[in-house]
């Protein structure tokens, strides 16, 4: 019998593989489906970054690089953390891989030994346990809060903290809660972890899709120590409309962008070369595009809430998400209740429903570890989101 490693045995299989399997069972048999639970932009990738990559190819850049990047990417992405978030690294400390997914695991994998205990705030990012799994870690939840806008406190950091703790992973904006971090709650949480030495995997893809005026502010902002025990994680994936093109980068100290350095040239090598001239172009050129698409998530998020908020009465309720473009809906007061015969007893319970009853396709909070509620994407249009939002009241009313 072949068995896999215990490493791999550890991992979890998708939990959203049932339902996105199901979704598309209905969609190729010709049933609209609503899909809530979309984790990319719903607009394409500007074209003066498409161009960018056509040029590159015309001009014959089609070879092996730098495995680590592009010199001028490099530079270009040092001059966007100084722009944007006022840090200053020099190209050494940067490693450009395929997708912000890519630097995680390489972050891990660098850093963390068998036993390693990793500070994971819940609601968490379904691929951060997994990661930190298959890198011999282990996962230590910290469970937030609706009250605290699904934050973790320095207190409770601090209590989360053993002598095997090696590092903390913040993601702000957050998936799936959409809530940001504010500066102060920033500072109190660097001060714990520069009193105990723990790294932080800073999880900063969602840093431009900021609404209602709050401000993205990194925990390697708060000061020298803090940022010399700080990864900070970021890509082109969504604040670009580039899911596709596979590219993320991350900054830190250089003791560990040399590690990852290393084991990226003898891994996967360098990113394509023709994604990395059109991330040039994204992080250089023109902001417009980007600015509409943040100004259109901003928009339905509004007028997602608006209607959400119309909901309470029927038991349905949702934190106000700051950034990303996900609102999660507390759905637990359906809990014990039945809909035509099936009893509703979770969150997939309410996925499974809204699929197959409602042809509304919701990813449940438990992937995220907080069943109580079910994660909707806004990353679909407007008319969907209205038409798909009132089915999910429907099934609110009528379960019984
Ligand atoms: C919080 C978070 N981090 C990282 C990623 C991965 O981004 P990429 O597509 O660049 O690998 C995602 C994608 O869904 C995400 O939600």
């Amino acid at each position: 019998m072949i068995k896999v490693s215990r490493r791999a045995a550890s991992i979890a299989p998708s939990m959203t593989l049932a339902i996105s399997a199901k979704a598309n069972e209905l969609k190729a048999a010709g049933v609209r489906v609503i899909n809530f639970g979309v984790g990319e932009p719903d607009f394409n990738t500007p074209e003066h970054i498409i161009n960018a990559a056509k040029d590159a190819m015309d001009k014959g850049y089609t070879k092996y690089v730098a495995a680590a990047g592009l010199p001028a990417l490099k530079k270009a992405i040092c001059k966007k953390f100084k722009e944007d978030n006022g840090l200053d690294y020099e190209p050494s400390q940067i490693v450009v891989s395929n997708g912000a997914k890519h630097s995680i695991f390489n972050a891990l994998f660098v850093t963390i030994d068998d036993g390693d205990e990793v500070i994971i705030p819940s609601p968490y990012w379904l691929t951060y346990p997994e990661v930190v799994k298959s890198c011999g870690g282990v996962p230590v939840y910290v469970q937030t809060s609706r009250e605290s806008g699904y934050k973790m406190t320095a207190e409770q950091l601090e209590r989360a903290i053993t002598p095997k703790t090696k590092m903390l992973i913040l993601n702000t904006p957050s998936n799936p809660t959409g809530s940001v971090y504010v500066r102060e709650e920033i500072e109190k949480i660097a001060r714990v972890c520069v009193k105990h030495n723990i790294l932080v995997l800073s999880d900063e893809i969602y840093e431009k899709l900021i609404y209602g005026g709050e401000k993205h502010y990194s925990i390697a902002q708060v000061s020298p120590e803090m940022k010399e025990l700080t990864i900070v994680i970021n890509g082109v994936s969504k604040s670009y409309a580039m899911t596709g093109w596979r590219l993320g980068y991350l900054a830190c100290a250089p003791v560990i962008a040399k590690a990852i350095s290393s084991f990226q040239s003898h891994s996967t090598s360098n990113v394509n070369t023709m994604t990395q001239y059109a991330a040039i172009a994204a992080l250089e050129g023109d902001t417009a595009p980007m600015e509409k698409m943040i100004a259109a998530f901003g928009d339905r998020r509004e007028k997602m809430m608006k209607i959400l908020d119309g909901y309470k009465s029927i038991g349905l309720d949702y934190v106000k998400p700051d950034g990303a473009f996900y609102v999660m809906l507390v759905v637990d007061k359906l809990f014990g209740k039945s809909y035509k015969g099936k009893k509703i007893e979770g969150s997939m319970d309410v996925a499974d429903l809204l699929l197959t009853e409602k042809q509304v396709a919701v990813t449940p909070g438990i992937c995220f570890g907080d069943d109580s509620t079910i994660r909707l994407s806004y990353a679909l249009s407007l008319e969907d989101i209205k038409a798909g939002l009132e089915k999910i009241a429907e099934l609110a009313r009528e379960a019984e």
